[in-house]
């Protein structure tokens, strides 16, 4: 018999080339390239065709793929239909979560997934792959028009992912500088070896089941407040502190109360986790574009790491990537309730570059479990109990 180790703690359930940190030393890279490279020179476009491929592509293998996702951003008339009954207060992870199972109502078929070397297969797993990340971002700035009343705005094939989620949400041509902010925290998001909701589309994944079923199972997984649903939680966090004077009594009294600071600590890093380091970089460049003028939520975040760095550092939790994110979109004019769903739109690389690694080396996940219950008890007839 195994022990039983919670969470999995250290318990390895895969091998897998596609990501790799090192949370000594704050260190994480896709495919062997740094992620600090990555934010610096690439796309989620090319980041995401080397995640799912694992190398960097050609400027040819580029601008196909890219062309590919642009020409798939358009959702089907019968989804946005669908979505016009979807109840205006609900959750955007939810409409994301039922939006991409439905959709895979359309694309049936996975039949082929038993042969990883037949070119049915590469050609299913590839279509479906370009179909599911084109259509998240879509999805999610829909949404945001849809649930006040109105309709959406047709996405625009001359922009990037980050480009047209910014258009589609606001129907303003996107800043430069917004959107590569948007295309960098799209970057950071894409890829985290295996954290719950990668492990929960490996899980599905090794069932054969369909990639749409796969992605919406990762999405539910992801929308946990211990997992992506953090970062909505830091700028709520940060509107309830108010101004930076406050802050080191509100972290006292919730750590006195044993209640977690959103944004804080990580299972893998015992440092400041490499991405928040890129966003804090990235709140700068922006603070400096305005000219230095910087916004109460930034200067009390700033105030909020300093503080609990001081109270949490020898416990090694440190502000990790939700801990800005939050903070960025909400400088984009993205609704609080949106950041868990945009950090779905760039993980959807990551978990697709893993359940493509899982079927091409699939075993069906069967874990064991310890029973703690009663055995061979003799069962009472009901008028007898
Ligand atoms: N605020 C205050 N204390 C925290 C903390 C936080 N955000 N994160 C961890 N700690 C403390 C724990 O209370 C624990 O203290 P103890 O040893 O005195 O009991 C210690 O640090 C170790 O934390 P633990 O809960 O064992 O870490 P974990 O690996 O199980 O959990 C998280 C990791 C991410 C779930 C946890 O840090 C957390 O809840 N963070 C806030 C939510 C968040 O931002 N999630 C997004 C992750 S990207």
């Amino acid at each position: 018999m195994s022990d039983f180790l919670p969470g999995l703690e250290g318990v390895a359930a895969t091998q897998s080339a596609i990501s790799y940190i090192d949370g000594e030393k704050g260190l994480l890279s896709y495919r062997g390239y740094p992620i600090e490279t990555l934010a610096k020179y690439s796309s989620f476009e090319e980041t995401t065709l080397l995640l799912l491929n694992g190398e960097l592509p050609t400027i040819s293998e580029l601008n196909d793929f890219t062309n590919q996702l642009r020409s798939h951003y358009r959702i089907k008339y019968h989804i946005r239909e669908m979505m016009h009954h979807f109840p205006a207060t609900g959750d955007p992870m939810d409409m994301l979560q039922t939006a991409v199972s439905s959709l895979g109502m359309f694309y049936p078929g996975t039949e082929c997934l038993t042969d990883p070397d037949s070119s049915e297969e590469a050609k299913y797993v590839h279509d479906m792959t370009v179909n599911i990340i084109a259509q998240m971002a879509p999805l999610v700035a829909m949404w945001e028009h849809m649930r006040a009343g109105y309709d959406p705005l047709k996405p625009r094939e001359d922009l990037s992912v980050a480009e047209n989620l910014l258009y589609m949400f606001s129907g303003k041509e996107p800043d430069p500088l917004m959107a590569k902010i948007m295309d960098v925290c799209l970057i950071l998001h894409a890829e985290h070896t295996l954290n719950a909701s990668t492990f929960a589309a490996l899980v599905s994944g090794s069932t054969l089941a369909t990639p749409y079923s796969v992605i919406s199972g990762a999405i539910g997984c992801l929308s946990g407040p211990l997992h992506g649903g953090a970062n909505q939680r830091v700028t709520g966090m940060l509107a309830e502190i108010g101004t930076p004077d406050k802050v080191a009594a509100w972290v006292d009294d919730k750590l006195a109360k044993k209640e977690v600071i959103w944004g804080m600590g990580h299972r893998e890093y015992k440092v400041k986790d490499p991405r928040a380091k890129i966003l804090n970089g990235l709140v700068k460049e922006l603070v400096e574009s305005r000219g230095g003028e910087l916004d109460q939520l930034f200067d009390t975040a700033i105030k909020l790491e300093e503080v609990c760095e001081d109270r949490l550092a020898h416990k090694g939790v440190y502000p990790n990537v939700d801990f800005y994110s939050g903070i960025l979109y909400a400088e984009m004019g993205i609704p609080n309730d949106q950041f868990t769903a945009i950090f779905a739109v760039a993980r959807s690389a990551g978990w697709l570059a893993h359940w493509r690694q899982q079927i091409n080396n699939n075993r069906i996940y069967r874990p064991t479990q310890i029973y703690t219950g009663q055995k061979d008890r003799i069962y009472v007839a009901k008028a007898d109990r």
